[in-house]
């Protein structure tokens, strides 16, 4: 790995994503030893004008809980926000990111004077209006320093624009500055363990190999569920959507690794073109094959328009044209304000031909995948019924992380992402193509909604959505077993 100075710019230091997600994992990297305080420097920079003390003060509750840390603990956060230097400026100004070059430099020829290098990672924690902006100014005056090599990487995330012009252009400002391998577009379902699991799973397991196409597979359902709404939110979400905001990135990506073929190897660029092509080939959504949500309340937010149309819950049916997946239905549907919180693949299997116990009211096999809560993965099967009788009953094979895993400490998504950009491996971020072919799916449908050509039926916060979704899953084929459920072993 390389070596040598490492500076990490957080630029909106000060805001909810910084504060909540970046700088704890940035403070889990350093705990692990991935930063070494020799090589590290990091950098907050945001147009409020503060002290590198009061930066740290701001952070610090979201790092540790000071009533239970333990004096090592406190110990090593003291050390990590020594490493945290703060500059203020404006996003579009030459003055603030000179003086940002001029402080990270400073520190690269401090740390750097025999040798080593300049790399440079820039964290966009800021609204997308801004990143052109943003990029232009460091592209002009903060760059890596060529004679002492290194790199300059740019991470972003979501929203990349509201529908496919919008994103497009985005690119392309974006891309006039940045070649493609120094952009890390985050999504961070990719760094979620389950989701990370998905290719060995698919690939490296006899298991599954003959069994994952149209021939076996009935459907598949890949569902994301809160059990609160759009909390404190509403502005944000209102212009959105859940379409935007869950299932065209989030539920979408998780598709890409349940269907694509398999990669030549794993080379990231050679992932990321499955995952194109198996978006390029989903049909165009059908209208009967939605079913749209907003809960009773949404609209009583203050910065939620009396009139939204936003859809808080949605049901889309996907449709892949190709040879493995013909008549297969994916099934994506996200919601908020609903009965639990979890995140699942469902793969159901069709029924056994020749059935010779009449269990089929029993239930399908069914492949679940938790991605959240309770990380696990088992499969439903239909069993003999301990006992004297030959009877049939729905059980499972179950791999349950905490059960399985004790001990292990599943990181988190945004702590592998980070180090990943640091180790310049571009596998679980969205290249420019597959953004493209994302928003080309879902942006015929997103303008129907905006135009206000389908509308969301109301549910009530709590509940499971609206019934007619239930109902589309049912035509869409998925047989649901009653009288089984799952649950998590306790340890
Ligand atoms: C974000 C969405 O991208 O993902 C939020 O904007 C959502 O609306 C969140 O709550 C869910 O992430 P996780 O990791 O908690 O499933």
């Amino acid at each position: 790995p390389e070596t040598g100075c490492l500076s990490i710019v957080v630029l909106g230091a000060s805001g909810d994503l910084a504060k909540k997600k970046t700088f704890p994992a940035l403070f889990n990297l350093f705990r692990q030893g991935f930063l070494q305080p020799d090589e590290v420097h990091i950098f907050g920079y945001a147009r409020t004008k503060i002290s590198d003390d009061e930066l740290r003060n701001r952070i610090r509750g979201y790092l540790i809980n000071d009533k239970n840390a333990s004096p090592e603990q406190v110990e090593k956060l003291s050390k990590f926000l020594e490493l945290i230097k703060y500059v203020s400026g404006s996003y579009d100004s030459e003055e603030g990111f000179r003086l940002l070059d001029k402080e990270i430099s400073e520190h690269e020829l401090s740390k750097n004077s025999v040798e080593g290098t300049s790399r440079r990672l820039f964290y966009l924690a800021l609204p997308p209006s801004v990143y052109p902006s943003v990029c232009k100014m460091i592209r002009n005056f903060s760059m890596n320093k060529s004679d002492l090599g290194g790199w300059t990487r740019i991470v972003v995330e979501k929203p990349f624009g509201k529908d496919l012009e919008s994103a497009e252009q985005l690119s392309t400002q974006i891309g006039e500055l940045f070649e493609e391998p120094q952009i890390y577009r985050i999504d961070h379902y990719l760094g979620k363990e389950l989701v990370q699991n998905l290719l060995v799973l698919r690939f490296a397991n006899r298991f599954f190999l003959p069994l994952w196409n149209r021939d076996n597979i009935d459907n598949v359902q890949i569902v994301f569920r809160e059990d609160f709404g759009t909390d404190g939110r509403g502005g944000y979400f209102d212009e959105y959507g859940i379409i935007r905001d869950i299932i065209q990135n989030h539920l979408l990506q998780v598709f890409c690794l349940v269907a694509m073929e398999k990669p030549v190897s794993l080379k990231p660029e050679y992932i990321r073109d499955e995952k194109v092509k198996v978006l390029q080939s989903v049909l165009p959504i059908k209208d009967e094959e939605v079913v749209l949500g907003q809960y009773e309340g949404y609209r009583d937010d203050p910065t939620v328009p009396d009139q939204s149309n936003t859809p808080t819950f949605a049901t889309v049916v996907l449709r892949i044209h190709n040879e493995r997946w013909e008549g297969v239905p994916f099934v994506l549907k996200a919601g908020k304000a609903l009965n639990s919180r979890k995140a699942e693949i469902r793969v159901q299997f069709k029924d056994v031909p020749g059935d010779i116990f009449k269990c089929k009211k029993q239930g399908r096999n069914e492949f679940v995948i938790r991605l959240q809560p309770s990380e696990a993965m088992y499969m439903k099967l239909t069993v003999k019924q301990p006992g004297l009788e030959m009877s049939t009953a729905q059980s499972e094979l179950d791999l349950s992380y905490g059960q399985r895993y004790q001990g292990v400490s599943i990181p988190e998504a945004y702590e592998r992402l980070i180090l990943d950009t640091i180790r310049g491996d571009q596998q679980h971020f969205v290249r420019r193509d597959e953004l493209k072919a994302a928003w080309e799916i879902f942006t015929p449908l997103l303008h129907r909604i905006d135009d206000g050509k389908m509308k969301p039926l109301p549910y009530q916060p709590g509940s499971r959505g609206p019934a007619e979704a239930d109902a589309l899953l049912a035509k869409a084929g998925y047989v649901q077993t009653h009288g089984y459920i799952w649950i998590p072993p306790t340890l």
